[in-house]
């Protein structure tokens, strides 16, 4: 399967105060072409800090470490800043949780797509208006024409995430990035947005990397699913293989708190027995060990590895032996 992004063995850390704090740990995630990958977890699991440091969004003090990030063949950790600025925004568009701070609430929504279409194209302004119109109504926008003169704060929260949408848009990326996209928004509008992804991730012959803590979300737009934990990959397969033969005790413990396959768009991850540990607590052994059934003193020190179930299935759990354990054998 051809990639268009593959991340080889990243890791990231913030410097603060003289103390480094190790966050994401040895990543290896891939987006196929023609797919939409889902990064599922709990909040504070490093799922948007892993996007970052992809778009060199991190603050300063965070020190970004990998044998690659291939994207469409060429590593960004290799590129100059000019480089990959000319990637950002462009073949990787970002769009995120809270569409409001994202939008001037002093510009007409017109003059935020017209300022994003010129950035990417020599065109005149009327041009540019007549394609900002015809962006609003691909992404579901009534009265575009209309719409082009009011300002964000007459639009609802949908509205204004579909606009958001327009904007990434623009530049026709080969890869968008949605971090949490309908997290702010009500159920059915949430299911619309979702929709509209699905629908231009075809038309748009665009990948997508969706970030969710709902796994409703998940099963009903993602491809394949990484299932992230205390800064790690703990599992990642596609969505069959996470839904219905999850491997990783983690996994487990969080399709069995919610409920069964007709579980409602919407529902939120439901908090497993224990609380989130201390990223400056956490060493090499795995995140999860605190507060898993099965674990044992290996696995808060032992390094985790990977355990290959497919092609396309893997986790890290240091217990190789589970699936016995659990079997009674
Ligand atoms: N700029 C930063 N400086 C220092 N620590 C940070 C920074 N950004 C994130 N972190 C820390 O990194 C960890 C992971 O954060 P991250 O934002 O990636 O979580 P997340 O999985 O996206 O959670 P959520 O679902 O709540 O968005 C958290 O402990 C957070 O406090
Ligand atoms: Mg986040």
């Amino acid at each position: 399967m051809e990639k268009l992004l593959e991340i080889k063995n990243m890791s990231v850390s913030f410097e603060k105060d003289k103390k480094t704090t190790k966050i994401v740990r040895n990543i290896n995630l891939s987006v196929n072409r023609g797919e939409i990958l889902a990064i599922v977890g709990e909040s504070g699991s490093g799922k948007s800090v892993t996007v970052k440091s992809l778009m060199s969004l991190l603050p300063e003090y965070a020190h970004v470490e990998a044998d690659g990030v291939y994207f469409d063949g060429r590593d960004i950790m290799e590129m100059s800043p000019a480089d990959k600025r000319k990637i950002y925004g462009k073949d990787i568009s970002m769009i995120f949780q809270d569409p409001m701070t994202a939008l001037n609430p002093l510009k007409k929504i017109g003059s935020h797509l017209i300022e994003v279409i010129k950035r990417h194209q020599k065109i005149s302004t009327r041009e540019a208006k007549i394609l900002a119109v015809k962006m609003l109504q691909e992404v579901g926008i009534a009265a575009p024409e209309e719409r082009m003169k009011q300002y964000p704060h007459e639009f609802s929260g949908g509205m204004r995430q579909r606009v958001l949408i327009a904007m990434a848009l623009c530049s026709h990326p080969k890869l968008l990035i949605a971090d949490e996209p309908t997290t702010a928004l009500d159920v059915t509008i949430q299911a619309q947005i979702l929709k509209l992804l699905k629908t231009l991730h075809k038309k748009e012959d665009m990948d997508i990397i969706l970030i969710t803590h709902d796994l409703g979300v998940v099963a009903s737009v993602a491809d394949r699913i990484a299932v992230m934990y205390g800064g790690r990959i703990m599992e990642q397969g596609t969505k069959e293989e996470i839904l219905y033969d999850p491997k990783h005790p983690y996994t487990k413990a969080l399709l069995k708190a919610i409920p069964k396959s007709d579980t409602a768009r919407g529902t939120k991850l439901e908090a497993i027995a224990g609380s989130i540990p201390s990223f400056a607590d956490l060493g090499e052994g795995c995140p999860f060990a605190d507060r898993c059934e099965h674990a044992s003193v290996r696995c808060k020190n032992a390094n985790i590895g990977r355990n290959i179930f497919s092609e396309t299935h893997s986790s890290s759990c240091v217990l190789k032996e589970i699936e016995k354990i659990e079997q009674g054998a």
